[in-house]
């Protein structure tokens, strides 16, 4: 069976979270694609170009133990702006998203790029606030060196940049489903997206 769960929305959102957990619950594999940029933002702080960065990513540079830092989240936006950067990216989404057993792919742009065909679209999001509190608790509780200014400026900045970009930018698809997640636990919020899959389904 092919069926794909397309998650889109901001940073910080709780698409994590949710795709890991709709994952489980529909035994799907879960592919967080904001992970190939990061590793390619990773590459590109360490001085590679972005586009032969993002051309030639391999396993290991998926499993670097830097790609959750600010520094690399932000080295992530400025490169996902670059087109070749995006095209050379796109052909291991679609592959992933085609497996047999059903897929969940969480990005920007998913439900509108990527696989503008998923049976499912949700559009994870969740005020500014609320989302930069989440990933502040969640940096300084791995030991990072954060305040909760600087995250707030790096999730807002990157918004901005991941929204206005020309190529594929963050947006909700016409036909998916809106969780906002401010007031909603993560139960509340997992109940609705498997709602939504279990309809379609
Ligand atoms: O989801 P994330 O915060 O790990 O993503 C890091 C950056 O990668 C994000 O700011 C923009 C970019 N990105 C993208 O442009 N398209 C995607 N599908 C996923 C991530």
């Amino acid at each position: 069976m092919k069926f794909t769960v397309a998650i889109d929305g901001p940073a910080a959102a709780g698409k994590g979270t949710l795709s890991k957990r709709v994952a489980a619950e529909f035994g799907f594999a879960h592919l967080d694609t904001g992970l190939l940029y990061r590793a390619t933002g990773a590459r590109v702080l360490d001085g590679a170009d972005p586009v032969s960065a993002a051309q030639n990513l391999t396993p290991e540079d998926l499993a670097r133990d830097d790609l959750r830092t600010t520094a690399v989240a932000q080295a992530a936006s400025k490169a996902a702006a670059i087109p070749q950067v995006r095209a050379a990216l796109v052909q291991f989404q679609h592959d992933f998203a085609g497996r047999e057993g059903g897929a969940v792919l969480d990005g920007r742009d998913i439900g509108t790029v990527i696989c503008p065909d998923a049976q499912v679209k949700l559009f994870v999001t969740a005020s500014d606030t609320v989302r930069a509190e989440r990933r502040y608790l969640e940096l300084s509780g791995k030991g990072q060196d954060v305040t909760r200014e600087g995250v707030f400026r790096d999730l807002t900045e990157r918004d901005a940049r991941d929204r206005e970009r020309e190529a594929a930018p963050l947006a909700a698809a016409q036909d998916a489903v809106v969780i906002d997640t401010s007031h909603m636990t993560i139960e509340d919020a997992v109940a609705a997206a498997v709602a939504a899959i279990r309809t379609a389904l």
